[in-house]
């Protein structure tokens, strides 16, 4: 089988990831399409021909962002019948329809997962798995840039513009970050999944948004004393017979999927009375991780629509895994049972991390959480607490997620 010819339009933060991440995997894609890819040209500012490119591959991934001569080049691959993927939210948002159009009329493939949430599979989950579930709201945090100030600014304390150069200089803003702070990016993200949720047609110019620039710490301190998060969200939504997409800061009650949603990461939130509610969040952009999103597009456009998963690998599965774990114990309320319990786990190699008593005399708890350990380890420990006579009722054990992001 010969190689599968990819042509690569730009070369910088994600292009050059994309190009490494393909040669690293290729096996991998081998594997699961039949075909080995390969960059068959590359074209820069200072390198390549845009022409030679195209007509040397089978699918263009177009990196270059802003709309030309990107738009030029991505109407060109599909009508010389390349299949095209795209990270370009800034064309998807304002000449979605010429190059959906252009798609469907060619019958070439366009995929762009990359363009909204980085390699959160938004566009995926909402174009295609709930592609007949009657989407009545998004709300997204869609740009990691404001998302990683407000997070700085609540956690830290520091103004706007501290968390701002902080930002820059930790490579999570550019020098020029208008863009993100003014709820632009967010604005044409929201374009995009609007026009997928709803199936109407919704330009970057549709959506009216906010930025971030003018909040302060005392908007920040005051979302604190009332248990809220404030974040720049966007909302794409049914009003009546209608469609309202918009961007703005937004305070969120503790209990919202979005709410936990820190640092530079991405989250949408769907609704639809089919599914009630999904939350997809992850990290929203970095080289690697958009280039990662780029070659799932590639693979999804390799992959012939029948094509059945390829034969299975053989993988060891591992039943005895660490994780941390919350007790509860119901027991007699009488001196030297914590220090009984407590010896039994350390014996097994288990540390305990909280520990709480409730309750008095026939109504006394133990409640503990201990840190990460082998299951069996800890089971092993549980079942010589269970023997213990001051015990009322054997123990009961949760597995307790502490990973944070
Ligand atoms: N960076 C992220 O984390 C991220 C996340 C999600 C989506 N995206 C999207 O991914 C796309 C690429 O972003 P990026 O950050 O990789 O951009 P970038 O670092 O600025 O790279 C752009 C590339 O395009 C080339 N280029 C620019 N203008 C060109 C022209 N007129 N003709 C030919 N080549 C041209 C540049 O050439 P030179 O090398 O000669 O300068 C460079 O190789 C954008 O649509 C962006 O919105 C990026």
């Amino acid at each position: 089988m010969t190689p599968f010819r990819v042509g690569l339009l730009g070369h910088g933060t994600v292009g050059a990831a994309f190009s490494e991440l393909l040669e690293q995997r290729a096996g991998e894609v081998e594997g699961a399409t039949g075909r080995r890819p390969e960059i068959s040209g590359v074209l820069t500012r200072s390198r390549g021909d845009a022409d030679e490119v195209i007509q040397g591959s089978e699918l263009v991934v177009e990196l270059i962002g802003g709309v030309e001569p990107a738009r030029t080049y991505v109407l060109g691959a599909m009508r010389a019948g390349r299949h095209v993927v795209t990270a370009n939210k800034a064309l998807l948002s304002q000449h979605g329809e010429e190059i959906y159009e252009t798609a469907r009329e060619v019958g070439v493939q366009l995929r762009f997962e990359a363009a909204v949430g980085g390699v959160v599979p938004v566009i995926r989950v909402i174009h295609e798995t709930l592609a007949a579930a009657h989407i009545d709201r998004v709300h997204g945090i869609v740009n990691g840039t404001t998302n990683y100030i407000l997070s700085e600014m609540a956690r830290t304390g520091a103004s706007y513009d501290e968390a701002l150069r902080e930002a820059q200089a930790l490579g999570f803003a550019e020098a020029d970050p208008s863009d993100d702070v003014s709820g632009r990016d967010a604005a044409a993200k929201m374009a995009i999944l609007a026009r997928l949720a709803f199936g109407a047609r919704v330009d970057l110019d549709d959506v009216s948004y906010e930025g971030i620039e003018s909040l302060t710490q005392q908007d920040i301190g005051y979302a604190k004393e009332l248990g809220l998060s404030l974040k720049l969200v966007g909302t794409a939504e049914r009003v009546g017979g209608g469609l309202s997409v918009r961007v703005h800061p937004t305070f969120l009650f503790g209990a919202h999927p979005l709410s936990a949603i820190g640092g530079s990461f991405n989250a949408v939130t769907i609704e639809s009375p089919a599914i009630t509610e999904i939350t997809l969040s992850g990290p929203g952009a970095g080289g690697s991780q958009t280039a990662s999103a780029v070659l799932g597009d590639v693979v999804s456009a390799m992959i012939p629509p029948a094509a059945l998963p390829p034969p299975p690998v053989d993988q060891p599965l591992v039943s005895d895994v660490e994780s941390a774990f919350y007790l509860h114990l119901e027991v007699a309320d009488r001196p030297g049972v914590l220090a009984q319990v407590a010896e039994i786990l350390g014996l097994q190699g288990v540390s305990v991390k909280s520990v709480v008593q409730h309750g008095l005399g026939d109504d006394a708890r133990l409640e503990m959480v201990v840190h990460r350990v082998l299951e069996s380890k800890f089971l092993a420990a549980v079942e010589l607490i269970g023997r213990l006579e001051f015990l009322r009722s054997p123990p009961r054990v949760i597995r307790v997620i502490e990973e944070t992001f």
